[in-house]
């Protein structure tokens, strides 16, 4: 790996994670749901969204401090989808992020709560945010995006094709509706919030948010890759979890080989998009690479 990226995405984790507790800790709220909230947002994870916003932000030359209220919040948001995701009624998963998933510690109710707690904080966070550079539209336009991208034609709905497409051959097409909402839109809005916040134009805009849908791709498609190839100790989730359910998957509709090609092909396209508007010296070329080639 670049030593530039490393480099990069060390620093930008490590903002990340000293920002989000604090944001916890300030709230008035049980103690015991604080606790429940702030386990699953220590437990490490990746902070791939996050560093795809503040790469987006430093791409277009801009002060990367800017940035992180959305970045936090953003962060908030997936986490709750992610607890919601192993609860019992869903994926009914043990481990996540290489720790005991927020219902086998806190129990189902208090899992739940602690999901709805994230994601509605995460709004609060947006709007609350006090940055002289943001205006209120571009703050109407932040939370717009984040609101579609993660709710009922966004990531909600593409969980629900999803669990819905358990046990089923879905088409290659569905498939696609299913990564494209339940993965895609939120990194998509990543991407696209970083812009916002650097003021990109309405073409700049629009190609990176073409750019998002292929990466979101790229992002699914190996996570899938990675239920089947992965090692536990380094995704720190559960191998085979796909397969237990009978879900449709890259592998499992296309062989592992058709998965893989499928993989370099929106890779392909996620950069076309970059280079369309001459952003192909960014690290966002980089974290394409990552994102495709990543072990976890
Ligand atoms: C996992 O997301 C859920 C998917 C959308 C595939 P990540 O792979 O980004 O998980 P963390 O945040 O690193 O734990
Ligand atoms: C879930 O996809 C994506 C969201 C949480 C929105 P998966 O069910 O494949 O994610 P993992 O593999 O459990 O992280
Ligand atoms: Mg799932
Ligand atoms: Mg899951
Ligand atoms: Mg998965």
């Amino acid at each position: 790996m670049d030593l530039n990226l490393n480099e990069f995405l060390k620093r930008s984790k490590t903002m990340i994670d000293q920002q989000l507790p604090t944001y916890i800790s300030e709230l008035k709220a049980p103690p015991s749901l604080k606790e429940a909230m702030l386990y699953s947002i220590s437990a490490g994870g990746k902070r791939i969204r996050p560093v795809l916003l503040l790469a987006t932000l430093q791409a277009f030359n801009q002060d990367e401090k800017v940035g992180i209220d959305v970045a936090c919040a953003i962060e908030m948001l997936h986490t709750y989808s992610l607890i919601h995701d192993d609860l019992p009624a869903m994926d009914d998963d043990d481990l996540r992020r290489g720790m005991p998933t927020n219902h086998k510690v806190y129990g189902e109710a208090m899992a739940i709560l602690a999901g709805d707690a994230l994601l509605t904080y995460s709004f609060q966070l947006i709007s609350d945010m006090d940055v002289p550079s943001i205006t209120d539209q571009m703050k109407i336009k932040l939370i717009q995006e984040f609101a579609k991208a993660s709710g009922p034609e966004g990531m909600v709905g593409g969980q629900v094709a999803d669990f819905e497409g358990e046990k089923k051959r879905l088409s290659l097409q569905e498939l696609e509706y299913v990564h494209h909402h339940k993965t895609g839109d939120l990194l998509t809005y990543s991407v696209l919030a970083g812009a916002i916040l650097a003021g990109a134009n309405n073409i700049e805009l629009e190609k990176l948010r073409l750019f998002g849908k292929e990466l979101g791709l790229v992002f699914q498609i190996k996570d899938d890759i990675l239920d089947v190839e992965g090692d536990v100790s380094t995704i720190g989730k559960p191998i085979g979890s796909d397969s237990d359910r009978d879900k449709s998957t890259y592998p499992s509709l296309l062989s592992m080989d058709g998965a893989k090609s499928k993989l370099f092909e929106h890779t392909k396209r996620a950069k076309e998009y970059l280079y369309s508007i001459n952003l192909e010296n960014t690290l966002l070329m980089e974290i394409t690479d990552y994102i495709a080639e990543r072990d976890h």
